[in-house]
């Protein structure tokens, strides 16, 4: 991998492309995804091999719950597959899985195999590698906000106090910085409800290759683009 000069300390990526990719090799969606599933495992390994310390993956969102339900079953089912092989690697990896999202809309059996393997990797201290599951970022917003009035409500805050650092600390992303780079596959050039609240100064890359296609070198691409990004946040 070639030398970059600033490696971002957190990558989002809207995972985007399993469908097309599986539509283009005549195969059912479901394969798609789980090619996706592959190269989540390499995009990770590449996080940590270019010592990232927050990669955070759209894999879910609360409009995807929209699709056909055999999609929607497939796709749990391919989660909770995907953790329980997937732990021992991540052990052995040094890496720590989070997640964020309304997590208990996942099936019951989803949601135990996902904190267990929340619960097994707490104390790596590698990258951090956060699942987006369920998750709208609209919701997390109203969500925040619902947990702000709770503070008050309860005395523990004035809202006289409320401010961008104080909301901040009341989302699903509260222990994470913002994202340095996301990046989109498959070539749409939209957010689709994800982050919005924390990729105001985020650096967008969006690359026409589908999920499945992107590789350790797609990453580095990526990665040394943002390295020539100049970042002013409003100033000169
Ligand atoms: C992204 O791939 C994976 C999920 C949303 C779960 P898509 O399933 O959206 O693939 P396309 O966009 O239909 O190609
Ligand atoms: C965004 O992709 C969600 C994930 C990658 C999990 P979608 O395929 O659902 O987004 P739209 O529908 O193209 O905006
Ligand atoms: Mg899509």
């Amino acid at each position: 991998m070639s030398a970059t000069k600033t490696v971002p300390r957190h990558i989002a990526i809207i995972m985007d492309g399993n469908g097309r990719w599986a539509k283009q090799r005549g195969l059912p969606r479901i394969k798609g995804h789980e090619e996706g599933a592959k190269a989540v495992r390499e995009c990770t390994e590449g996080c940590g091999e270019l010592k990232v310390d927050f990669l955070t993956l759209y894999a879910f969102s609360a409009e995807n719950w929209r699709r056909p339900k055999a999609e929607v079953f497939a796709l749990m089912r391919l989660l909770e597959k995907f953790l329980k092989e997937k732990t021992p690697e991540l052990l052995e990896k040094n890496v720590r899985l989070q997640a964020i999202g309304r997590l208990t809309d996942l099936p019951g059996s989803a949601q135990k195999q996902l904190h267990r393997s929340i619960e097994a990797t707490a104390k790596n201290d590698g990258l951090t590698l956060i699942l987006a599951l369920s998750y709208g970022g609209r919701d997390e917003i109203i969500d925040g906000i619902k947990s702000l009035l709770r503070a008050v409500e309860l005395g523990h805050i004035d809202k006289a106090m409320i401010d961008v650092e104080m909301f901040s600390k009341h989302l699903y992303t509260r222990y994470y910085p913002d994202p340095d780079l996301l990046i989109r596959t498959s070539g749409e050039m939209r957010l689709s409800n994800f982050l919005l609240w924390q990729t105001s100064y985020t650096e967008l890359y969006v690359t026409p290759k589908l999920w499945p296609d992107f590789k350790k070198k797609d990453l580095a691409e990526a990665v040394e683009e943002f390295g020539r990004r100049q970042r002013r946040y409003g100033g000169v």
